[in-house]
């Protein structure tokens, strides 16, 4: 593997991050569900943590979950996927549980998990985020140093494909 392997496990001021768990897939199947492409089953969210273990076992990147200090459930996950792009310059994933949402719990946990893919070797990280997700975009623009290189659209509109080179600026910590 030209790369090196993300850490096992990633703190942050309220979060331990680790990767996802048997224990998780229940939740996971509500996370998923709540994108409103219709129901997610328990073994369906199984599938996709094997998958996600694989991409980890197989290239060392992978998503992890935030798991609060304060011993209260996980709420959502933060990390590396392949999703629109590849191993060598993967993309940037975060998804929370809406009851989560707004508490700057996604940028507090992506602001490690892109220090930690950058100290792999890699020179390029992408987050593709559709125009319309005005709290995604917002969380990009606060992390800092990504900066917009394409623009494509499908049937639900325009998605824009933002670059995080190894040398750029972060933001304001
Ligand atoms: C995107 C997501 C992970 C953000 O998580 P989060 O923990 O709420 O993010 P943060 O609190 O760190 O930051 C969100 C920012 O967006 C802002 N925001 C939220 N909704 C907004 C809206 N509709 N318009 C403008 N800004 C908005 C928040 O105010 C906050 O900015 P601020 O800190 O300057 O106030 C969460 O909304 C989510 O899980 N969405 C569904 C899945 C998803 O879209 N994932 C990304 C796919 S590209």
């Amino acid at each position: 593997m030209p790369f090196s392997p993300m850490p096992e496990r990633l703190d942050t001021e309220r979060f331990v991050l680790t990767p996802e768990e048997p224990s998780d897939v229940p939740w996971l199947a509500e996370l998923f569900t709540a994108r409103g492409a219709g129901p997610v089953t328990h073994d369906a969210a199984w599938q996709r943590m094997a998958a996600m273990h694989e991409l980890t076992r197989r290239h060392g990147i992978g998503v992890y979950v935030l798991r609060p200090r304060d011993g209260t459930a996980p709420v959502g996950y933060v990390g590396l996927v392949v999703g629109r792009c590849t191993v060598e310059e993967p993309e940037l994933a975060y998804e929370l549980l809406p009851a989560a949402h707004g508490r700057g719990y996604a940028t507090e946990a992506a602001r490690v998990v892109l220090d930690a893919v950058l100290a792999t070797g890699r020179d390029r990280v992408w987050a593709t985020v559709r125009e319309s997700n005005a709290a995604s975009l917002r969380v990009l623009a606060k992390l800092g140093g990504f900066e917009v290189r394409r623009v494509t659209t499908d049937e639900h509109g325009r998605v824009l494909w933002h670059v995080r080179e190894q040398d750029a600026r972060a933001g304001s910590r």
